[in-house]
């Protein structure tokens, strides 16, 4: 399968200790990640960011997304999120597939 969700839950745990998602989500050490793809960087309301978060100007998409998680300092220089990233093209899409079932707040 191009897209394995169940996967991508796997692969969500290497983020739940900072980040929720789904009915409920709350802002943790990370902002919640509902509705992430089509938000704007640093959009999430009552989660303080860095400036380089919030000042990013990054529409996320799939190929941002999977640029940002690969290595997020290099895609956001000063971010202040603290995670060395995910270097498998296919962890990341199914990653992605598990994300996208939140797309909704
Ligand atoms: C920010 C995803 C792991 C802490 C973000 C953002 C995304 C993201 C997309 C930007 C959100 C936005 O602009 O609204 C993920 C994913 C992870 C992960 C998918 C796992 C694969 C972690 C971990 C931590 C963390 C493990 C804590 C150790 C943060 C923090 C921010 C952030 C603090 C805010 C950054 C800033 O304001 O500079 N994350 N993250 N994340 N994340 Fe993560």
């Amino acid at each position: 399968k191009a897209q394995d969700v169940s996967a991508g839950e796997r692969s969500w745990n290497k983020c739940r200790a900072c980040h929720q998602v789904g009915e409920g989500a709350k802002n943790l050490v990370g902002p919640q990640l509902n509705g992430l793809f089509g938000r704007h960087t640093g959009a999430v309301e009552g989660y303080s960011y860095s400036t380089a978060n919030k000042g990013a100007n990054i529409t996320w998409d799939e190929a941002v997304f999977a640029e940002y998680i690969k290595d997020p300092k290099a895609k956001i220089p000063g971010t202040k999120m603290v995670f060395a990233g995910i270097k498998n093209d296919k962890e990341i899409a199914d990653l992605t597939a598990f994300l996208k079932q939140f797309d909704k707040d």
